[in-house]
């Protein structure tokens, strides 16, 4: 078999990384090859996390906290270099989505309690986590947009704009590290089927409406969103970066 896929070796930290999107990536980094820390909030999801990694015989190095919070995420990736004793690998996934409406009625606490998570915490991340990247001489840094970033939005306005920003925030540090040879993408997914997505898969009519408008008819799993963080992360990904790629059924394409 090829090892255009492997991650043999190489040390990764996935945010969000114990429920939905961050746990599939954190599994495939792991069947991949990867050595896998998950930081995230909840003490719970982190405990079910774990349950189900012990299950599949998987290792991984779990750790609660904000990612959003400076002090949290320095401690965690001091922790994860530690213990993998080096970092190629780093996936900023925690997101939420608080606001529902049109611009008129913004909630801006909302607003702001998500760009601290999705923009300002990613950045904090990157700040961290680029001298653990530099001196394993490269490495790859993928952000969780979403296709809420990438077209107007009736509904999901704010969450869409801190997304959006998350797509610009992977171009300026891929123009900025990759002289140190880091990769920087973010990948942007449609609706995915997980707890986060509900309100949209679970009610029938919301969810018609969103599959006439996708060409693949289906909603999307959490392990196809972790198949392409895979690519990203490995050598098959080795001369992409500034990009956003979509993982959506083909929802953004279709007239
Ligand atoms: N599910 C979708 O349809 C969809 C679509 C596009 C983008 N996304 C993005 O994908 C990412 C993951 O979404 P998901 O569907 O897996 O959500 P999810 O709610 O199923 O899981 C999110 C995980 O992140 C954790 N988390 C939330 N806030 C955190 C914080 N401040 N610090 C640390 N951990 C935190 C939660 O505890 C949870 O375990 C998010 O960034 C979301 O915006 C999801």
């Amino acid at each position: 078999m090829s090892d255009l896929f492997d991650l043999d070796g190489s040390v990764a930290l996935v945010t969000g990384g114990a429920a939905g999107i961050g746990f599939a990536i954190a599994e495939e980094l792991t069947w991949a090859g990867a050595r896998v820390a998950i930081l995230d909030a909840s003490p719970d999801a982190i405990a079910r996390a774990v349950e189900r990694f012990d299950r599949a015989g998987l290792d991984v190095l779990p750790l609660v906290g904000d990612a959003a919070d400076t002090t949290a995420l320095d401690s965690a990736v001091a922790a994860v270099a530690g213990w993998g004793g080096r970092l190629d690998i780093v996936v900023a996934n925690a997101g939420v989505a608080l606001d529902v409406g049109p611009h008129l009625e913004t909630d801006h606490a909302a607003l702001a309690t998500m760009f601290e998570l999705h923009v300002q915490g990613a950045l904090r991340l990157a700040n961290a986590t680029f001298p653990h990247l530099h001196a394993a001489g490269g490495g790859a840094f993928i952000v969780t947009s979403s296709l809420a970033g990438l077209r107007g939005n009736r509904v999901l306005g704010s969450y869409g704009i801190t997304k959006a920003a998350g797509a610009q925030l992977v171009r300026n540090l891929a123009v900025q590290w990759g002289p140190a040879g880091i990769r920087v993408n973010a990948v942007a997914p449609g609706v995915i089927d997980t707890d986060f997505a509900a309100t949209m898969t679970r009610d029938p009519e919301v969810a018609a409406a969103r599959l006439e408008r996708t060409p693949l008819h289906r909603f999307g799993t959490a392990q196809e969103v972790a198949g392409t963080v895979v690519w990203l992360a490995s050598r098959a990904g080795a001369f992409v970066t500034g990009q956003t790629i979509v993982v959506d059924g083909g929802t953004l394409i279709a007239d």
